[in-house]
């Protein structure tokens, strides 16, 4: 039996167009990328389901039909490769099939990541929950990148978010943050500033796709004003508690590839594909 998790939901925004990877991405979901045979957003329910969530709700748009798709039974194919050496590719998916369920809603217009995650509250209700952007893939031998963040949850009872040191060139790619170290490589958050320059950036401690939310967000997301690309943004949204004292930042333990970009993406296939050789 799973361990018991205070967050039950994990929330995929997953309504965006993914034109880094075109031609690939024009009629398949870039969460739908294979690193190996498995799907990125695949990766991200397994590390949803490590921490012991098993409510997994999906904020798609138009052409993510094969998400949908994906997490469910085939029974064609299913029934083609039953007792064939095949049957145990599926065997996985067919797991987190019986494990999770599922729900999803359109975002209808790309208006940033705070707009897609408050385009998930009627899937979320008012809740802690968890949030993957699964095109950050994140692995860890020992536990993974959100069981890390439920702990500090149960802790600091107050929103989380993984942080990785950049390269401080790179600030304008990521949101950044700023705080006090409180415990090693954890920090109470003051600053939080959505894709800085360089010259701007209060330091190179940048935000990953992993971020657990206090439900108050909901309330700080409707009446936050577009910031950075005239967006959304979470991370304007998440100053707001941070002011507050209600931020922690976490470096996390493990590795992530930036798979929405190719660099990110090749080296994650490489990388796991040497470690498949392994095992
Ligand atoms: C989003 C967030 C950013 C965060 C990043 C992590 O940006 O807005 O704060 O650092 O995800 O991957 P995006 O990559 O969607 O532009």
């Amino acid at each position: 039996m799973k361990k018991k998790s205070p967050i039950h939901v994990c929330l995929f925004p997953a309504a965006g167009y993914g034109t880094r990877f075109l031609p690939a991405t024009k009629s398949m979901p870039k969460e739908m990328l294979p690193v190996l045979t498995k799907p990125l957003i695949q990766y991200g329910v397994e590390e949803a389901m490590e921490a012991g969530m098993n409510t997994m709700a999906i904020v798609t748009g138009r052409g993510k039909r094969a998400i949908e798709d994906h997490f469910d039974i085939s029974y064609e194919l299913e029934h083609q490769i039953k007792g064939t050496s095949k049957e145990k590719m599926l065997a996985d998916i067919r797991h987190i099939i019986d494990k999770c369920t599922f729900s999803y809603t359109r975002q209808k217009e790309m208006k940033g990541l705070g707009h897609a995650i408050l385009t998930g509250k009627p899937l979320v209700s008012y809740q802690p929950f968890a949030v993957i952007l699964a095109d950050d893939l994140c692995v860890n031998e020992g536990e993974g990148v959100l069981s890390q963040m439920v702990k500090l949850y149960e802790k600091y009872q107050c929103s989380i978010v993984a942080i990785e040191e950049i390269d401080p060139q790179q600030t304008d790619r990521y949101g950044v943050i700023a705080g006090v170290e409180i415990e090693p490589g954890i920090y109470r958050v003051s600053t939080m500033v959505e894709k800085p320059a360089p010259a701007d950036a209060p330091t190179n401690l940048a935000i990953i796709g992993r971020y657990i939310l206090t439900p108050d967000i909901f309330d700080i997301l409707r009446t936050t004003q577009p910031g950075k690309g005239g967006e959304i943004q979470i991370t304007d949204a998440l100053m707001a508690q941070a002011l507050a004292g209600n931020v922690i930042a976490c470096k996390f333990q493990g590795k992530r590839y930036d798979c929405g970009s190719i660099d990110g993406y090749v080296e994650a296939t490489v990388e796991l594909y040497q470690q498949s050789l392994k095992n």
